[in-house]
């Protein structure tokens, strides 16, 4: 298999990040997970999390930062990092986040995760973030022992929303 390479996203991937950040949460949530979203609860949250305008808007912030994992020149994954937006208690305002990871189906597992984590974690701790924090879906095994590999550890737990449906989700933090 050829070797995945990581770059930083510019303003040109705004329709790839849009589609494939929509493409992702499906395979990961309806068709993975079975969460069971009604069309009004995706209707109400795909553009509101991944619409082009959303998108074009983290890609204009320098506080935020995409990456794309491509192998063969095509993407396969992404990753956002930024400032933490996460509901807890100990949150503090110099703390960085993960916001979102997300691989391809069909390119899971064959290392391309770990790089894109690197990249994205290599990036907030070069912003000078120590403590980073993440959200994941209570119930993603894989994606916390992922997250427990590199020091990641469950601090909390909050609601996220999808249109009606509140999911219920863990709190990790490292450092
Ligand atoms: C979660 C996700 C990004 C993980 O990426 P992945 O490439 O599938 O990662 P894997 O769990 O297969 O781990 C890859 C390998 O790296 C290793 N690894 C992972 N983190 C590591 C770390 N910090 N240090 C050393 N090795 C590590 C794993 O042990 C594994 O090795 P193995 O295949 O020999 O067991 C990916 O599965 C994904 O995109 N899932 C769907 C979307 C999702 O759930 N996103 C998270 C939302 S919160």
């Amino acid at each position: 298999m050829s070797p995945v390479t990581i770059r930083a996203a510019t303003a040109a991937d705004v329709a790839l990040l849009s589609r494939m950040g929509h493409q992702t949460f499906v395979e990961t949530f309806v068709e993975g997970f079975k969460l069971g979203y009604s069309d009004a609860d995706l209707a109400e949250f795909v553009p509101r999390a991944y619409g082009e305008p959303v998108i074009a808007g983290y890609l204009a912030d320098p506080a935020f930062q995409h990456f794309i994992a491509e192998r063969d020149d095509e993407p396969v994954g992404y990753a956002l990092v930024g400032p933490n937006g996460l509901p807890h208690a100990d949150a503090r305002p110099e703390d960085g986040e993960l916001k979102r990871i997300y691989l391809l189906k069909s390119a899971q597992g064959s290392g391309a995760g770990l790089a894109l984590h690197r990249a994205a974690i290599g990036w907030l701790e070069a912003q000078g973030y120590k403590t980073i924090w993440l959200g994941v879906w209570s119930l993603n095994e894989r994606a916390q022992r992922f997250y427990e590999k590199d020091g990641f550890r469950k601090v909390g737990e909050y609601r996220f929303t999808v249109g009606s449906t509140l999911d219920h989700e863990f709190i990790m933090r490292r450092g």
